[in-house]
């Protein structure tokens, strides 16, 4: 929502032919984003969105497994710690969890999880393929838990751990907070109850990209800093942040390919030649990164924001 100066008149107010001018332009640039959203992800199948290197690497996935488990406490049981929640049966949502692949991880790691995937562009598959009966899947958006009253559907609530991972650049900055709030009430009232919010910098990444590719990077990132804001207003204690770094070295041909099949949606509104541009300008600038094997190195860079239900 656009800023409203209001102009008082009478008990009535009014808002400047300009403001409403100004607002309906952001419904509209809403709009069209979240358009470009679901063409984008409507466009991957399961197998495509999950051949990419970040959900496709042994190494990478076992690694992220890790920090997410210990981020998010997966790990409690009942002798762990005295704060901990009886861990016979934990229920965590895995809000904007495309196909349930990570859900799927952490289910084989952790005996007591039960996950919840809600997801908006859910296909098919990835519940007919689900053989797990402690995952289960919701076609929906975030934006369910706008307002969700506790009538609501036995989703939208009744959780220990609540899971965001690389999801919240797709929720438009004015409805965050609301969001979150929203997630918030989702949580049970326990002092254990907890946040992760995992996503990555706005500016310092290290991906290998050209000028045009990282303007729309930044332009789609909020910076970690507006969300701790966020999450904090929204009823959360005790949010942290951190950054985790991940080496990555991998062929230049495969960085080339995923970067072509627009493996993230930074990269959905470039045209094919576009993106074939791009990846020769890599090529050209990135040549320090490049070894003899061809392949290229660089940083993952990932933001942890956990968050406390409780101020315990
Ligand atoms: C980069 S993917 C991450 C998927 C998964 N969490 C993971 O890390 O593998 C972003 C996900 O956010 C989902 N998404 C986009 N808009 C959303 C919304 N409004 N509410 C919930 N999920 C959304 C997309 O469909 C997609 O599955």
């Amino acid at each position: 929502m656009a800023a409203q100066t209001t102009v008082g008149f009478g008990d009535s107010t009014f808002t400047t032919a300009q403001e409403d001018k100004n607002e309906c332009m952001e419904v509209t640039k809403k709009k069209q984003e979240e358009t470009t959203i679901a063409n984008h992800y409507t466009a991957h199948s399961t197998e495509s969105y999950e051949a990419a290197f970040f959900l496709s690497s042994g190494d990478y996935c076992n690694y992220l497994n890790q920090l997410t488990s210990a981020h998010l406490h997966l790990h409690a049981t009942p002798s762990s710690s005295p704060l901990e929640p009886a861990a016979e049966s934990m229920r965590v949502l895995d809000l904007g969890g495309g196909t349930g692949k990570f859900a799927r991880d952490l289910v084989e790691i952790h005996d007591h999880l039960h996950v919840v995937v809600v997801e908006p562009f859910l296909e098919h598959t990835a519940v007919s393929n689900n053989h797990n009966e402690r995952i289960s899947f919701v076609k929906a958006p975030a934006e369910s838990f706008i307002d969700a009253t506790p009538s609501a559907a036995a989703w939208t609530f009744g959780y220990d751990r609540l899971l965001l991972k690389e999801m919240i650049h797709h929720l438009a900055p004015s409805d965050r907070v609301a969001i979150l709030t929203g997630l918030h009430q989702a949580l049970r009232p326990d002092p254990t109850s907890r946040l992760l919010v995992t996503t990555r910098p706005q500016v310092e990444m290290d991906y290998p990209m050209w000028p045009a590719a990282r303007a729309v990077w930044e332009n789609n990132q909020p910076t970690a800093e507006s969300l701790c804001r966020d999450i904090q207003a929204a009823g959360f204690h005790h949010v942290r942040c951190s950054l985790q770094v991940y080496p990555v070295a991998i062929p230049l041909d495969i960085w080339r390919t995923m970067i072509v099949s627009r493996f993230w949606s930074t990269f959905y509104s470039f045209t094919d030649d576009e993106l074939r541009a791009g990846c020769d300008q890599i090529e050209a600038d990135y040549q320090d990164r490049i070894d003899d094997n061809g392949l290229i190195h660089f940083e993952d860079r990932l933001i942890f924001i956990s968050a406390c239900r409780s101020d315990h």
